[in-house]
């Protein structure tokens, strides 16, 4: 069967001008800068370009080396947050090959989070064709260790240097990656969550369910709170009732009701104020495939504390492109702490985490199509 990320896309005819760097680094460089690369900080060789100008639509997109920008000081995205990215991952596959894990997915993402900024959306074909162009030029700086992978951050933001108070005109695309090892670690240490109080994420109509830059920087405040707080994450409540959870950073919820055969588990729905998760969707898939059945139901902050004392959720877990799957283990607020069961992964976590694990490495067969090889 064909998934619906296999779904054929209209294909560009804009040129790709490919130029590759002139003095790529030696191997031995490049090993050096892989190994603990951290997460953010290992950007590689090659970037790719691209515009869009209204009345011209997209042009000049290209391959080149990576290296800094000349930005005008008037560029609108700098005074008006005109900006939308995007996170997802080439991992190195058990084959050896490399894949990227649904890219249109995340292609569909990219363009509704533009669409909600009233800025130009990138063909999927287009936008899957960079990511390949540039994991192809990049391809060593796919890591072979288990959980590291090269990130890929697509971004477009207004580059009409204008101060005018309207959408702009002209755009810029740029695609660049990272070596990363992720977020937390790989051994399911759990982490100790803050639900936030004093701030909001996203209200109702605003921009929660769509990846742009305001988003996170007007949760920091949140963040150094819940570092004030010995916390490692914001848990974020609905901006209304400040009673539904919603979601964690940057990453989606998951509850275990229960133990052994009648295991089930849930997730906050998608409200229109939280980001829709390619890992959340792919769980949703993937988890009643492997017999943990899942709903989308929400859930008060209340009934977490209470359900976790009557022993009814007996595991918590967040996932995300950065992340992975990422145990919950305390839970903490201005008034009130508690810890899901005994505060560390349990076994239904570890499971959720192999199985993600071995779809994006492929050694898992998935019949969705998720895994995009990059030849
Ligand atoms: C706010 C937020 N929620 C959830 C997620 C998880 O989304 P995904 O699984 O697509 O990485 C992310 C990561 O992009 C995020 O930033």
């Amino acid at each position: 069967m064909e998934g619906e990320d296999t779904v054929p896309t209209t294909t560009d005819a804009t040129a790709f001008r490919i130029s590759r760097t002139s003095t790529p680094l030696s191997p031995a460089e490049r090993e050096k800068r892989m190994t603990a690369p951290g997460f953010g900080r290992v950007l590689t060789e090659h970037m790719v370009s691209g515009r869009w100008a209204k009345g011209q639509g997209w042009h000049d997109l290209r391959l080149s080396p990576y290296g800094p920008l000349e930005m005008d000081p008037a560029t609108a995205a700098l005074h008006y947050g005109q900006i939308v990215f995007e996170g997802l991952k080439a991992h190195r596959l058990h084959d050896g090959s490399v894949g990227v894990f649904r890219p249109h997915a995340h292609a569909r993402r990219f363009q509704r989070s533009a669409r909600r900024l009233v800025m130009p959306e990138m063909d999927t074909g287009m936008f899957v064709r960079s990511l390949e162009e540039l994991v192809r030029a990049d391809r060593a700086w796919v890591p072979d260790q288990t959980g590291h992978s090269l990130y890929l951050r697509p971004v477009l933001y207004a580059e009409e240097a204008v101060l005018a108070l309207r959408p702009a005109y002209e755009y810029r695309f740029l695609l660049m990656a990272f070596v990363t090892e992720g977020f937390f670690n790989d051994d399911l240490n759990p982490v100790t969550v803050w639900v936030s109080t004093r701030f909001a994420r996203a209200a109702r109509g605003g921009t929660g369910d769509v990846k742009i830059p305001g988003n996170y920087a007007g949760a920091f405040a949140a963040q150094v709170e819940a570092a004030e707080h010995g916390c490692h994450q914001v848990v974020w409540l609905d901006s209304i009732e400040r009673r539904w959870v919603e979601e964690m950073g940057g990453m989606n919820l998951f509850f275990v009701h229960g133990r052994g055969a009648g295991t089930r588990l849930t997730t906050p729905p998608l409200t229109g104020t939280l980001l829709p998760g390619v890992t959340r969707d792919a769980l949703l898939t993937l988890l009643p495939e492997h017999g943990l059945p899942v709903e989308e139901v929400p859930l008060a902050i209340d009934d977490w504390q209470e359900l976790c004392a009557s022993g009814e959720i007996t595991e918590v877990f967040a996932c995300g492109t950065a992340a992975g799957v990422t145990p919950v283990g305390t839970v903490r607020s201005a008034e009130t702490r508690w810890d899901v069961a005994d505060g560390n992964a349990g076994p239904v976590t570890r499971r959720v985490a192999e199985l993600l694990a071995a779809v994006r490495h492929g050694s898992l067969p998935e019949r969705h199509g998720w895994m995009h090889r990059v030849t």
